[in-house]
């Protein structure tokens, strides 16, 4: 089971791990002990090492020195901290990029880099394919020989592989590696041609040969043809270099996991990912995606919420990161104690903001809490970083008192929350890499278009009614959710049509928006009526689709007869940005249509059922299966009534709450066990809200019984062990 390596970092530990990044070596040993002294009065428990040390632990091509590693392990050992041991490839020594300039990248407009920052390396380099891994590996021999890890009770708990993978390589090298993974994906130049329909603008190859890679300098070109800017020539050319390039990242990462298993065959492995991040698939590195023990073995992601963001801009990357992992409990392998220098504005987290933030993330499925970093860097680019010691080195900022404060709450309530698990989500949101870079590269037919926006805005109206999300792949069992929304999925593969198929006609509900099911894995546009793949069952024809400025709304006028909930409580729904004009079959039901245009009147959202219910209805209310199709991209009073439509007879538990304030539940592992509700105000000023269910609240000890008023501090919290 993937939920193991969590319960193996549990056992061996005993609770949560609370902790983080910890750079000593960028510190007069005189430090290390004080340091000892703050994380025990933080109730730190944990810490990863050696994240960007690479130079320090081999000053040569042939030479490796741990020994500045092994003292601040031996401290780490006698202060009773569990480690997280990084493999400190993710940023070369400067002797490597010097002796061995094929390890640096060449930049999309054709640089070639020097020596430079981190997260760098050409993925096709042998040497650093050679030397990454050789590092892994003797790091990880070297502590299994010192008893540090390889056992059940090991300091060692986990192992952490480079850190943030990121970017892309243009290198000839790489241009050369490129044609040979296009060669094996499609035998023939002819296929390829075919694949890419590379007749356009006379791009048709007669050999393996001519192709390059679509960088700035060629059909990524940023200037001076900016029809193309950002955008893909050939579609299939673009999306096969981000699937070639990310493959050989996983290849790098999967070499080092592998040379870390030669010397631990039982080391857990992962490498911290970074939520809604374009550049790679991250469901390619799954847990046993291959069915051999690769891809992570649990996920670790690391959370930098942007000023402003709402919790459930956040909440959508948790549960991305979880639905990664397949819905397990996952690692918070970095947050900030405080503020983010490397954003455009440096605020610090409010009072309480930092703690509110843990709860968030453990509520959505963490089962550690870590921090970049322990202590505030003294110089260099981090400088102005929060660190839980801040730069005054003492226990008396407020950072670091909250940092101490939720320490010792995380202690005294780890046993609780290690007896739950995430909750299962009752509806599902389809997220797809392939669609969002396919979308992406698109010229048109909107440049307003934001895959990740399309994805919050129907999050966050479920995230509005506490509805419990999980966020799937377009081919995980779908089975078991109570309705599944697939915004702008707009490629398809005959895997996805037959899972949404078989969803559907299993009695599932399924709603489908603007730009999707368009395309297929090459970005050539189905032909037929659209949405091809599921013509019959989604009951519409997408005859055109027209684009208006994000300021140009169109009315949604509901039927009568449309199951929503809130008319003429709210304001008025419209339509935005696309509008696409379809032609409902008979048995289609028409739920809204358009209030202006010329074509007004026409459907703007549908249902096609895919089943009667015992009695011969096809109504929503009745709670039957089908398709529901949006043909525009709602508002938010709009998606709130599609939501309505979309839910309507499918029992689906919502939670009412101010919408600043959020509940989330962990269900108990066990039977016998205890749900935990979490109550959050996820905002600055006092809240209340109505306790959802009886039991007593964890962190107070107090009893709460269902319906009472909960007050909830500034960004305070509420956890119900139900009961
Ligand atoms: C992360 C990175 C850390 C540190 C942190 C600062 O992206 O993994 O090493 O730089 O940002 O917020």
């Amino acid at each position: 089971m993937a939920s193991q390596p969590f319960a193996r970092l549990r056992s061996s530990h005993g609770g949560i791990l609370y902790g983080g990044d910890y750079n000593p070596e960028q510190w007069p040993q005189s430090v290390w002990k004080e340091d000892m002294r703050l994380f025990k009065e933080a109730h730190i428990n944990e810490v990863t090492l050696n994240v960007f040390s690479w130079a320090l632990l081999q000053p040569s091509e042939d030479t490796y020195d741990f020994s500045m590693l092994d003292r601040i392990v031996d401290l780490c050992k006698e202060n009773g901290l569990k480690i997280v041991m990084a493999t400190g490839t993710g940023a070369m020594p400067p002797w490597l990029t010097k002796a061995h300039p094929d390890v640096n990248r060449v930049g999309y407009n054709g640089e070639h880099f020097r020596h430079s920052g981190r997260e760098n390396f050409c993925a096709t380099s042998p040497t650093f394919l050679t030397l990454a891994p050789r590092l892994a590996g003797k790091l990880a021999e070297h502590y299994v020989q010192r008893g540090d890890a390889g056992k059940p009770d090991s300091p060692i708990v986990a192992w952490h592989v480079s850190n943030e993978y990121s970017g892309f390589c243009w290198c000839d090298r790489c241009a050369a590696q490129f044609r040979e993974w296009l060669k094996a994906r499609y035998g023939t130049i002819e296929k390829l041609d075919e694949a890419w329909n590379a007749n356009m603008w006379s791009h048709t190859y007669h050999s393996f040969d001519e192709i390059d890679t679509p960088s700035g300098l060629g059909d990524g070109m940023p200037t001076p043809n900016q029809y193309v800017t950002g955008h893909a020539v050939l579609g299939g050319y673009s999306l096969d270099y981000r699937r070639f390039y990310g493959q050989q990242v996983l290849h790098e990462y999967e070499l080092e996991k592998a040379a870390i298993r030669r010397a631990d065959p039982t080391a857990l492995v992962t490498t911290n990912m970074m939520g809604t991040f374009n550049d790679y698939d991250y469901l390619d590195w799954r847990t046993d995606h291959a069915g051999a023990g690769t891809g992570v073995d649990f996920v670790s992601w690391d959370s930098y919420p942007g000023l402003g963001e709402d919790a459930a801009a956040i909440d959508l990357r948790h549960d991305l990161m979880r639905g990664v992992g397949t819905q397990k409990p996952w690692m918070l392998m970095e947050q900030a104690p405080s503020n983010q220098n490397w954003m455009p504005y440096c605020y610090v987290k409010r009072p309480g903001q930092m703690e509110e933030l843990s709860w968030q993330a453990v509520a959505h499925g963490a089962d550690a809490v870590q921090f970049f970093q322990m202590r505030q860097a003294r110089s260099g680019c981090e400088k102005f970083h929060s660190g839980i010691i801040s730069i005054d080195g003492t226990d008396q900022s407020r950072t670091f008192k909250e940092c101490a404060a939720l320490g010792g709450k995380l202690e005294k309530l780890s046993a609780d929350i290690l007896a739950t698990v995430p909750q299962a989500g009752q509806v599902a949101l389809i997220f797809d890499w392939n669609s969002w870079w396919g979308l992406q590269f698109s010229v048109g037919p909107t440049s307003a278009l934001d895959y990740v926006h399309e994805m919050q805005r129907w999050y966050r109206e479920l995230h509005r009614r506490n509805i419990a999300v999980d966020v799937v792949s377009a081919t995980d069992d779908l089975s078991q959710y109570r309705a599944v929304i697939a915004p702008c999925l707009y490629m398809f593969t005959d895997a996805m049509t037959a899972n949404l198929r078989s969803y559907v006609s299993g009695g599932g509900r399924l709603l489908l928006t603007p730009m999707s099911a368009l395309a297929d894995q090459n970005d050539e546009l189905f032909v037929g009526q659209t949405p091809v793949p599921l013509r019959k069952e989604v009951g519409v024809w997408v005859e055109e689709t027209d684009s208006l400025a994000p300021s140009t709304p169109v009315p949604l006028v509901f039927a009568s007869h449309a199951p929503v909930t809130n008319t003429g409580t709210a304001s008025q729904p419209n339509g935005n940005m696309l509008f696409n004009i379809v032609h409902a079959d008979p048995r289609t039901q028409v739920l809204a249509t358009y209030g202006s245009q010329f074509y007004k009147g026409t459907p703007a959202l549908t249902f096609a059922a895919s089943e009667k219910d015992e009695s011969g209805r096809t109504d929503l209310a009745a709670g039957i299966g089908g398709i529901m199709y949006c043909a525009t991209m709602p508002d938010e009073a709009g998606t709130r009534d599609v939501i309505d439509c979309l839910l309507a007879g499918r029992h689906v538990r919502e939670v009412e709450s101010d919408p600043l304030v959020e509940i989330t539940r962990r269900t108990a592992a066990d039977p016998s066990g205890h749900d935990l509700v979490f109550v959050i105000n996820t905002a600055e000023g006092a809240r209340t809200a109505v306790a959802p269910e009886s039991g007593v609240d964890l962190l107070t000890g107090q009893r709460v019984s269902q319906g009472q008023e909960l007050e909830l501090a500034s960004f305070g919290t509420v956890i119900i062990s139900v009961q």
